[in-house]
């Protein structure tokens, strides 16, 4: 199946998910390289993670099935559930890319590379024009995990800001990163 075809036949009449589509997948596949990645991998959950992003309340709920899974979550994330469940009606088998698009907003504890690589690719494609994306890019062309890093505790910063609640599975896998990030530092120092 030609992935971009359907992407763009699905999101036609939203131009700018297109091109924020294509933007994540040039972004994923440039540093898929870089970090050796799969790219196979990358392609295809770039062109599907925001496939679902216009679907109604009801649309998702069809994907999803089960309301009680979309209840845990705020409207801004169900299209990440569904499109998920979207890609495995398509036939998509490959638990990498399953993984990626399902967790493209915040990530997972012990994420895949690619899983990683797509976050970063969403927050930092070439068209998000405020500073932090710029920045986030920059550290994560050095070191991917940092750079996971740093949109998370951006985006954490963000929420706080504007009184909202960080979703607990957002701040165990920043945790989790941070935790680990900090494992690596100090066993360098020790070294
Ligand atoms: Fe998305
Ligand atoms: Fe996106």
């Amino acid at each position: 199946m030609d992935y971009k075809v359907l992407m763009l036949k699905k999101l036609r009449s939203y131009p700018k998910r297109i091109n924020h589509t294509l933007n994540v997948l040039e972004r994923a596949l440039e540093l898929g390289k870089l970090y050796n990645a799969s790219l196979e991998v990358l392609e295809v959950a770039s062109l599907l993670h925001d496939i679902t992003k216009y679907h109604t309340k009801e649309e998702h709920l069809n994907l999803v099935k089960d309301e009680s899974i979309l209840k845990c979550y705020d409207e801004s994330l169900h299209h990440s559930i569904s499109a998920y469940y979207y890609a495995k009606e398509i036939g998509i088998k490959d638990a990498k890319i399953l993984e990626a698009i399902r967790y493209h907003i915040w990530g997972k504890v012990e994420m895949n590379l690619e899983t990683m690589i797509l976050v970063v690719s969403d927050y930092t494609e070439k068209d998000r024009k405020f500073k932090e994306a710029k920045t986030a890019y920059k550290i994560a062309k050095e070191d991917i995990v940092k750079g996971y890093l740093y949109i998370m505790e951006k985006t954490m910063e963000y929420l706080i800001k504007n009184n909202i609640n960080p979703h607990k599975e957002q701040i165990k896998v920043y945790n989790y990163y941070k935790e680990k990030c900090k494992g690596e530092i100090d066993a360098r120092k020790n070294s």
